[in-house]
């Protein structure tokens, strides 16, 4: 078979099989290729669209509003554009667009417009956000214990370094400003932040808790500064979060995922004391504390490009750093053992500790996913032990030999050399790519990056440890 042919079949595939919607026209703007997906999302047929003028197809657009012929114009793309509209079947549709112009030895050809259906996703947060102002109007008291809350009582730990976290943490608790937590995940980001808020003198105010990953930034705007009626997403009037949390504590979770754009809209929200919801002319003063978290060291951030560095000297007032539990290995077996006392109630045990052996292991182990693993480990184990167990012992285990493996490779002085050295390289390589796919939350562009592979190596060694998201 020729390669132009397979190329052409290859294509064929992927714009019919794939669920991104495919359009893109030549310079005289006829589409010349327009895949179902497109289709649905915009309720038009193939056969409707395919070779014949854009304006013809969608009479209501023009030269201005089509993102396409824009494009055609500016030769430049536009990216990551929340576009609402409501299709030909009259459905209400959220779409993320993005339009690249086709350019052929410097010369324009066309325009490639791509669109991801979200509409879901705007439902979702649309939804979230009534949820939250429900709340707010219900008086929705956390106190009378509805909702568990944390307090510096909860952070266990008798490291040095963890107490110096507190320490810092509870001296800013009363404090009006910005504060930025850098801990990995599962280190206890959320607990601090909590305890921040519960202990200080905002206690009765609101605390509001959004995470700026995985929404997209137009999306993520809304729901942080509010909309009003006629705003881009031709919805409702809704406050943001910023009103909701005022005179209490907003928690701007993995803030290093927020755009770039956006982040420098709240700095000018954080720096004025007022926002703006979108669509609207008012000018609403808020007072809110902000707390922000990481789980990049802050200046790799800035030097990666996913921090500002002038919202970083924003928020940095106040910097905690909350120490990986591999740097705090002491505190493991008063974690283990409040562990234990948190689930032997829950589980119908009664348990009353670790074995040396296991603990032995726990020492050893690195603990890629910081206390929220240990905290699963026990957990797990706990569900396995019979019943009248009182000392978790290596069986318990099971579901965790990782653990006990890993921490017998690493003691290389002890190991009985029993296999081929490659066989030890591929363990350790294994543990490596694994606890670094967990601190990257199994995001494989971050992990490949961390660790100097490229993507596609990354993923063959995945599938050859059998390692994926959980
Ligand atoms: N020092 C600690 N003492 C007791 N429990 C802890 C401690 N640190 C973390 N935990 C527990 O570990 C779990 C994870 O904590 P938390 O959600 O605060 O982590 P995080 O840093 O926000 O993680 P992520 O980055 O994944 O959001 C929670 O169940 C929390 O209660
Ligand atoms: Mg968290």
């Amino acid at each position: 078979m020729k390669e132009a042919n397979l190329n052409q079949i290859i294509l064929q595939n992927i714009l019919q099989y794939t669920d991104i919607g495919i359009h893109v026209i030549d310079k005289a703007r006829k589409t010349i290729i327009y895949n179902e997906a497109m289709g649905t999302l915009e309720g038009l047929a193939m056969h409707q669209v395919v070779g014949k003028d854009l304006l013809d197809t969608f009479p209501s657009l023009n030269e201005n509003t089509s993102t396409l012929i824009r494009v055609l114009s500016i030769k430049k793309p536009i990216l990551d554009k929340v576009q609402i509209y409501i299709n030909f079947k009259g459905q209400k549709i959220t779409s993320l667009n993005s339009t690249i112009p086709l350019i052929w030895k410097d010369q324009i050809v066309g325009a490639l417009e791509i669109a991801k259906d979200i509409t879901y996703l705007n439902r979702l947060s649309n939804k979230l956000m009534d949820l939250q102002q429900e709340l707010k109007n219900n008086n929705y008291n956390v106190s009378k214990g509805e909702i568990k809350h944390y307090t510096f009582n909860d952070i266990i730990g008798i490291s040095k370094n963890i107490k110096e976290a507190i320490k810092v943490a509870m001296r800013a608790k009363d404090s009006p400003s910005s504060v930025l937590i850098y801990g990995e995940t599962g280190t206890g980001k959320e607990l601090f932040a909590q305890s921040i808020h519960y202990e200080g003198i905002r206690r009765k105010g609101p605390f509001i808790a959004q995470n700026c990953a995985a929404i997209p930034e137009t999306l993520l705007e809304g729901i942080l500064f509010g909309t009003e009626k006629g705003g881009f997403t031709g919805a409702v009037q809704r406050e943001g979060i910023f009103e909701q949390a005022n005179g209490g504590t907003l928690l701007l979770d993995e803030i290093n995922s927020m755009s770039y754009g956006l982040q420098a809209k709240l700095l000018r929200v954080l720096q004025e004391g007022y926002v703006r919801r979108i669509g609207g002319v008012q000018d609403i003063p808020i007072d809110v504390r902000i707390i922000a978290t990481t789980n990049e060291e802050p200046l790799e951030s800035i030097k990666n490009g996913n921090l500002r560095k002038d919202l970083y000297y924003r928020l940095n007032v106040v910097y905690i750093r909350i120490p990986p539990l591999r740097e705090r290995k002491e505190d493991i077996p008063i974690l283990s053992n409040y562990f234990i006392e948190k689930y032997n109630p829950l589980l119908g045990k009664n348990i009353l500790g670790i074995e040396e052996e296991v603990l032995d292991c726990f020492y050893k182990y690195s603990w890629g996913g910081n206390v929220r693993e240990l905290e699963n480990t026990i957990e797990s184990a706990m569900n396995y032990a019979i019943n009248n167990r009182t000392y978790l012992t290596k069986e318990d285990f099971i579901s965790f030999e990782h653990i006990i493996k890993d921490s017998n490779i690493l003691k290389s002085n002890v190991v009985e050399i029993d296999k081929p050295l490659s066989d030890y390289l591929d363990e350790i390589e294994k543990q490596i790519i694994e606890t670094s796919l967990k601190i990257h939350n199994y995001n494989i562009t971050q992990t490949a990056k961390k660790l100097g592979m490229r993507r596609q190596t990354l993923q063959y060694k995945m599938k050859k440890y059998i390692l994926g998201a959980k």
